[in-house]
């Protein structure tokens, strides 16, 4: 496996493989690896011929107030995760060398992100819902880094996890709407044996949180029971109800969204009858913010 900081030696090598005609899939990721990002890195293995994983702390997607400086980076661990994946090249980039631009900002908004780079990747609609709302700037930073990833890496196949629903939404319209010569693919949630959804942010969870933390699940389990075994069309409203009763019973929760929405366009549904809804959720669970979704067929 090869380990590549700098981009120029990264795209040299990619420029060597694909004139091989060989393939490259590419898993984008923060680090701090679990099984969620590991089951990305074999799908990759199995359909393409050369696994990219890149692993950096974007600094952009981040609020000034959340966890970029306390992200968990176990860089030796990640390492030895990525090789017995079976991955062929990790791209472990610093901030410089992603965002070299240093130069006092030009304020065109109130966000953290202007000071890192002057150009950027934005999108309307998708991204002012959900995550998008609860954390400004948070998807240009994504789009942002992700649009350099690809133009760095060149991937055939990008593959994302669904545990990020409204991520990989946003990435699948960026690809679609700046005509990106790659395909995304979204792969199912891993969760732990209780139902937890994999995430590195559950290495902050105390033993006390890391119970609490499956009311996500829970109340995502009740509510495809309510919207499964109702022959009648069910209420949002029923649903967003259910799904409170559980998470405020938690003691150390508290919501940030409950969204019941078109897995298309993320607007709310009123009323669910026969079509596919988006459940999702974004929780602090003490301090640290988990998310989960369910994609319900009725
Ligand atoms: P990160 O949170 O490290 O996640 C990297 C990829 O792993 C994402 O596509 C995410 O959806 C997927 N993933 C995380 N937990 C998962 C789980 N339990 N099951 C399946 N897939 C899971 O998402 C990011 O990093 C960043 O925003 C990034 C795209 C790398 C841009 O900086």
């Amino acid at each position: 496996m090869l380990v590549i900081n700098k981009i120029n030696p990264l795209k040299a090598k990619i420029g060597a493989l694909k004139r091989k005609g060989l393939t490259i899939g590419f898993v984008p990721t923060m680090g701090a690896l679990h099984e969620g990002h590991l089951s990305l890195m074999r799908r990759a293995g199995r359909e393409t011929d050369i696994v990219v994983v890149s692993i950096f702390v974007n600094p952009m997607q981040f609020g000034p107030k959340e966890d970029y400086k306390r992200y968990p980076r176990p860089v030796q661990q990640d390492l030895h995760l990525c090789r017995s994946a079976g991955v062929d090249i990790v791209f472990s980039p610093s901030d410089k060398e992603i965002y070299p631009f240093t130069a006092r900002p030009f304020r065109t908004s109130p966000q953290a992100s202007d000071t890192l780079t002057r150009t950027f990747v934005d999108m309307y609609k998708l991204t002012e819902t959900m995550c998008g709302k609860s954390r400004p700037g948070h998807f240009r930073g994504v789009l942002t880094v992700v649009n350099k990833l690809f133009n760095i890496v060149e991937p055939d196949i990008a593959y994302f996890g669904q545990k990020d629903y409204q991520q990989a939404l946003v990435i699948k319209q960026m690809v679609t709407d700046l005509n990106m010569d790659v395909q995304v693919k979204v792969m199912p949630i891993v969760r732990e044996k209780d139902g937890l959804a994999m995430s590195s942010r559950n290495k902050y969870l105390t033993p006390a949180e890391r119970q609490e933390a499956i009311c996500l699940y829970r109340a995502l389990l009740k509510a495809t029971e309510l919207i499964c075994s109702s022959r009648r069309p069910v209420s949002a409203v029923k649903i967003i109800g259910a799904m409170k009763g559980i998470i405020n019973s938690v003691r150390h929760s508290r919501i940030d969204y409950i969204a019941v929405v078109d897995p298309q366009t993320l607007e709310p549904i009123k009323t669910i009858t026969y079509r596919q809804v988006l459940i999702a959720l974004a929780v602090y669970i003490g301090k640290t913010r988990l998310i989960d979704n369910f994609l319900i067929c009725k």
